[in-house]
């Protein structure tokens, strides 16, 4: 099929409108997208110093190109990228370090093993059993590491790879486990103002679809590793991606559309809780809306602090 746009021969097919892109208007249309996103949600500062989390996949590398492009016309803004290391055996972190160094941007390692005594294999491979969930536990563990990393290294704003399957994902994933509140704090940029200890998160692929940012980054050619998370396929994610992928084959736009309802249940629920300033734990300091945080509560079941 050929481009709508050009007539040049098709590249993607966009399902939920019914036009084929070639790679250039793909390229394109992707890019204004991501852009428009950012100056409505007002991602990006000036004076912003954004510290990509870089897994070195797709997604993040995706978001590292687009914000490197902004922030290189931008001569007071400052990008940096930070790879975690959970200790998870066969995944590639080297592509991150390479793609970095190519465009000139800063990168830094940080390992669990280092910043917290353990890696993820060494601790929960051997707990898969006890029904302790290894990717909600590593994600808890590397939002409080990246936060805490970004701070201490005068980082402004967290950026992170997220897209529109993981933010819809995230949002019935909430709403499984009866946890209302914290759909209140997913959008396109989560904290802000909240606390001095949070260090805001933005999620510029946030309007993308998790198949458009795979084309856009084979489109440019973006070195990324295809490695998944070997412990995903028991999460609960996995299930919720499965029947969320399932919906938007059999109705395309489903997506879209459930990204609105997400927006808006968002907006009530921040708006429920206005004022309720998070406390800070009263283990580590770090921010949050209960007495200890998730964070301290995960190493102490996991039995790594005394
Ligand atoms: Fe880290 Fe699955 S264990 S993402
Ligand atoms: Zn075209
Ligand atoms: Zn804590």
């Amino acid at each position: 099929m050929k481009c709508g746009l050009c007539g040049r021969n098709g590249f993607f097919y966009l399902r939920y409108s019914g036009h084929h892109l070639c790679k250039k208007h793909f390229i394109q249309m992707f890019e204004k997208r991501v852009k428009k996103g950012i100056r409505q949600n007002r991602l990006i500062d000036s004076e912003d110093h954004v510290l990509v989390g870089l897994s070195g996949g797709k997604d993040s590398m995706s978001a590292l190109k687009i914000l490197n492009d902004i922030t290189c016309k931008i001569p007071s803004a400052r990008l940096s990228a930070l790879t975690v290391d959970e200790g998870i055996g066969g995944r590639n972190l080297e592509k991150a370090r390479q793609y970095c160094e190519s465009i000139g941007v800063e990168h830094h390692t940080v390992c669990f093993r280092d910043y917290y005594g353990f890696d993820i294999d060494g601790v929960l491979g051997k707990r898969k059993a006890d029904g302790v969930l290894a990717c909600s536990i590593c994600g808890v563990l590397k939002r409080n590491l990246m936060n805490e990393w970004a701070g201490r290294h005068g980082a402004t704003k967290v950026a992170t790879g997220h897209n529109l399957d993981d933010e819809i994902q995230s949002a019935f994933m909430n709403i499984m486990r009866g946890d209302l509140p914290r759909l209140g704090r997913l959008g396109a940029l989560v904290g802000s103002g909240a606390h001095e200890g949070f260090v805001p998160r933005i999620k510029i692929l946030r309007e993308c679809p998790e198949d458009e940012v795979r084309q856009y980054a084979r489109a440019l050619g973006l070195p990324h590793t295809n490695k998944c998370c070997p412990y995903a396929k028991t999460s609960l994610r996995t299930t919720v991606k499965e029947m969320l992928d399932g919906l938007e084959g059999s109705h395309p736009g489903s997506k879209y559309q459930m990204l609105r309802s997400v927006d808006s249940l968002c907006a009530i629920m921040r708006e429920r809780h206005v004022g309720q300033a998070p406390g800070v734990c009263g283990r580590c300091g770090a921010p949050t809306a209960n007495r200890v945080c998730k964070a301290c509560l995960i190493l102490e079941r996991l039995k790594v602090v005394p």
